[in-house]
């Protein structure tokens, strides 16, 4: 028995979800550590331009495949292309998926921990010592990340359109304000030369390093929620008169924006207050309660708020993350959407635990990181790049140039001919040199 396949109630429905899973802790948590460690200006250029040549035509591309196929992120491949194995794109972007939200829901954890204590009068004196006891607790890390993973299933339960595009709807808005009002107060803080010339004053020698590349293309596909099948399966309830193109530009503009202001909320307070730019996962963690501090009496009210709204943007990620193998199973299993999610929430739940023990409480490293670093480098840096790469050799090379122009909706546009260029020849080249640099560099 087919099912009929769920379809969004709007164009902006589909736009506000798709912006709910792109705009997460990946543009404020990750990409202020990304960048702080990895040197800063070069960062944010390669990033750029990873989010330019190569997130535009992968968000297009997944986006097709998902409308064109109406299915998850596997079935979508073997029913355009039968008897192929291209699906394996799909499966590694389920599996991505799946070891992403492991983690993700321990940073969402520590974001809901975060909250509670802005409830309770928020952070003063060494925000530093602070976070780094909190993680270090063999519980409650875990207690927070099953409070947020519990979350997370809950909102998948209540199903697509209802779930997932009324939690969007209003949070963005008002966490952009936000972030936004806390940027330009950073800037007042006296550490705007330092942090300028960290952010925008190229230093050419980073460009060398493998590194930094992978870094940035990493974090682009992490930020824009590409290589993981979730732009595939929205794509996928897109009624096929949709238009894709307006869609990813504007996803893309919001990811970006959202990174570049964040930034400027984190950095010049970072340098006004003598923090250090590689502290690691925890730097917004430590960066924010300062800044909250010095905003004086109404910084546990803004601490609270923006907590909150952090919690409710990872959230909108991660319910994003779960609806993917929720998907995936959903049509392979005998089983109701409700189990599955239970089962796959709690799975997943399990998994996160030695990310969150690995803070500190016991020693666990992979490949000389810590657990939760080796998840968030295999899958950001690994298995996202490689599951884009044979989507965009799969559409590029496989599908008619008309096929990929009529399903990309560039039929008509005059930035066909670039898109195709992009698609079949920089794109597949780039990921292919970065991803095998930096796997090299990263194993030897
Ligand atoms: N893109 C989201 C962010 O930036 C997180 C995310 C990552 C969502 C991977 C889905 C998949 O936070
Ligand atoms: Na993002």
């Amino acid at each position: 028995m087919e099912q009929k396949r769920e379809h969004w109630g709007s164009r902006w429905g589909f736009i506000l979800a798709t912006m709910g899973s792109a705009v997460g802790l990946g543009n404020i948590w990750r990409f202020s550590y990304a960048m702080g460690s990895n040197g800063g200006s070069a960062f944010l250029i390669i990033y750029l331009l990873s989010v330019i040549l190569i997130g535009f035509p992968v968000m297009l591309i997944e986006f097709s495949i998902g409308r064109r196929g109406q299915d998850d992120a596997v079935q979508s491949f073997k029913k355009i292309a039968p008897n192929t194995y291209w699906y394996v794109a799909g499966g590694l972007g389920v599996l991505a998926a799946f070891l992403i939200l492991s983690f993700y829901g321990i940073i969402g954890g520590w974001s809901l921990r975060y909250t509670f204590e802005y409830l309770a009068g928020g952070i003063a004196g060494d925000s530093q010592a602070f976070f780094l006891d909190f993680i270090a607790q063999p519980v409650a890390p875990i207690f927070w990340s099953l409070m947020f993973m519990g979350l997370t299933v809950v909102i998948v339960l209540l199903g697509v359109q209802k779930g997932i595009e009324k939690s969007s709807k209003w949070m963005m808005p008002i966490l952009s304000l936000l972030v936004i009002g806390l940027a330009v107060y950073s800037l007042t803080l006296g550490g705007t030369a330092e942090a300028f010339a960290f952010m925008f004053q190229p230093e050419w020698s980073a460009f060398t390093d493998p590194d930094v590349y992978i870094a940035a293309l990493g974090q682009a596909f992490f930020t824009l929620s590409l290589g993981m099948g979730i732009m595939l399966t929205y794509g996928s309830y897109l009624k096929p008169e949709e238009r894709l193109t307006s869609s990813a530009a504007v996803i893309i503009l919001l990811d970006t924006g959202f990174a570049l202001v964040s930034g400027l909320m984190i950095f010049p307070a970072l340098f006004a207050f003598g923090l250090d730019p590689t502290e690691g996962a925890g730097l917004v963690f430590i960066v924010l309660p300062v800044i909250f501090e010095a905003l004086g009496g109404i910084g546990v009210f803004v601490g609270l708020l923006f907590f909150v709204l952090l919690s409710i943007a990872a959230l909108s990620s991660s319910i994003s993350l779960l609806e993917v193998s929720v998907a995936f199973l959903m049509d392979r299993v005998n089983m109701t959407r409700k189990g599955i999610t239970l089962l796959l929430g709690t799975v997943i739940f399990l998994l996160g635990i030695p990310s969150s023990l690995s803070q500190g409480a016991m020693e666990i490293t992979v490949l000389g990181s810590s657990f939760l670093d080796f998840m968030d480098l295999l899958t950001a840096n690994v298995l996202l790049p490689s599951s884009a790469l044979l989507s965009v050799l799969f559409v590029a090379w496989t599908w008619s140039k008309e096929d990929v122009f009529t399903h990309t909706d560039l039929d008509k546009s005059s930035m066909r001919n670039s898109f195709y260029g992009l698609s079949r020849f920089f794109a597949p080249v780039a990921i292919t040199l970065v991803l095998g640099f930096g796997v090299f560099n990263w194993l030897f």
